[in-house]
């Protein structure tokens, strides 16, 4: 199966409500959404489209990963940092307010339970998002999670406590090196990558900048591993219908692939990331 395959076809429009809203660092929140039904219908890799205001500013809902999800509780949470209009008016709701949210979208990561003994998750700062959800379904298919985490500066880890618990492998890496490995956490995968997988059952799933999915794929390239990313691009309808969320395909035939449509998860070699 390749993640284009794993395309939802069903999503809903639900009014959530708020279970619990916390600020984790200055710029960084955690929202708990009461939702059984998308709790019970998604995977780690798929997104939320959020309306994050009454009005019609801003007009677009702002999408975000599924960063964890009870199943046996119905809940669903997203972690996000506030960048503009949309995640600063979504940091200000309160435990008991609804907002409204579609998805389950998009296609989710691919988990094989015939060949693979391990997972590594590499995620550069906010692309921890879709990996607490990931380490879950890993563990309960008997797979062993496997985190590489990379931030400028210690005080940017978030739910460290989290993969703790749940037992994962945990390299951290930090460019300032106030915490962990100092520098980029690719060198880190490169060190480390011979002595943390059996490489023939392993998958490489990565979300973060480009510029870092682009140099795992390579890494994950030259080890005869497979790669799956998690891409986050502008988005506007969200649905398929304005284009703008394009990224470059890595093919003769097409010229774009777009995020929201065809993703947001990719095999590495379906897209050029060398910009
Ligand atoms: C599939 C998907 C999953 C995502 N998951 C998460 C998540 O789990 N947590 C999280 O914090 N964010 C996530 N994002 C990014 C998030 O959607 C944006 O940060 C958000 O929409 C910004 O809205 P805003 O109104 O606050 O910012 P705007 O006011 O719209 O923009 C503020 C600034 O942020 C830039 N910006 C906006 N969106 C993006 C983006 N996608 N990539 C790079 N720069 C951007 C704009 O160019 C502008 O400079 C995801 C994006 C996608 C496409
Ligand atoms: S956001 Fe409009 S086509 Fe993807």
């Amino acid at each position: 199966m390749t993640p284009d395959q794993t395309r939802n076809r069903v999503s809903y429009s639900h009014s959530s409500e708020i279970i619990s809203s916390h600020r984790l660092s200055p710029d960084i929140h955690r929202i708990r959404f009461d939702n059984p039904i998308l709790a019970n219908n998604t995977l780690p890799g798929q997104f939320i489209n959020i309306k994050v205001s009454t009005t019609n500013t801003p007009l677009w809902r702002r999408p975000f990963s599924l960063h964890n999800v009870s199943k046996e509780e119905g809940w669903v949470e997203i972690l996000f940092r506030v960048v503009g209009i949309g995640t600063k008016m979504l940091s200000q709701y309160r435990q008991g307010q609804c907002l409204d949210i579609l998805g389950p979208l998009g296609n989710h990561f691919i988990i094989s339970h015939i060949y693979m003994h391990s997972g590594i998750m590499v995620a550069g700062g906010l692309g921890i998002a879709p990996f607490l959800f990931l380490s879950k379904l890993l563990l309960k298919d008997k797979i062993k999670p496997i985190l590489f985490y990379g931030v400028k500066t210690a005080s940017e880890f978030c739910c460290l406590d989290e993969f703790a618990d749940l037992g994962v492998s945990t390299f951290l890496s930090t460019e300032d090196g106030s915490l962990g490995y100092k520098g980029f956490i690719t060198d880190l995968v490169r060190d480390q990558i011979d002595q943390v997988a059996d490489k023939q059952h392993t998958t490489m799933y990565a979300c973060g900048p480009n510029r870092m999915m682009n140099t795992l794929g390579k890494i994950a390239l030259a080890h005869h591993i497979k790669c799956q990313v998690s891409l986050e691009t502008l988005m506007a309808c969200g649905v398929g219908a304005c284009l703008g969320c394009g990224v470059k395909a890595n093919s003769e035939k097409l010229s774009y692939r777009y995020v929201c449509k065809e993703g947001p998860v990719f095999t590495i070699s379906e897209i050029d990331l060398s910009d």
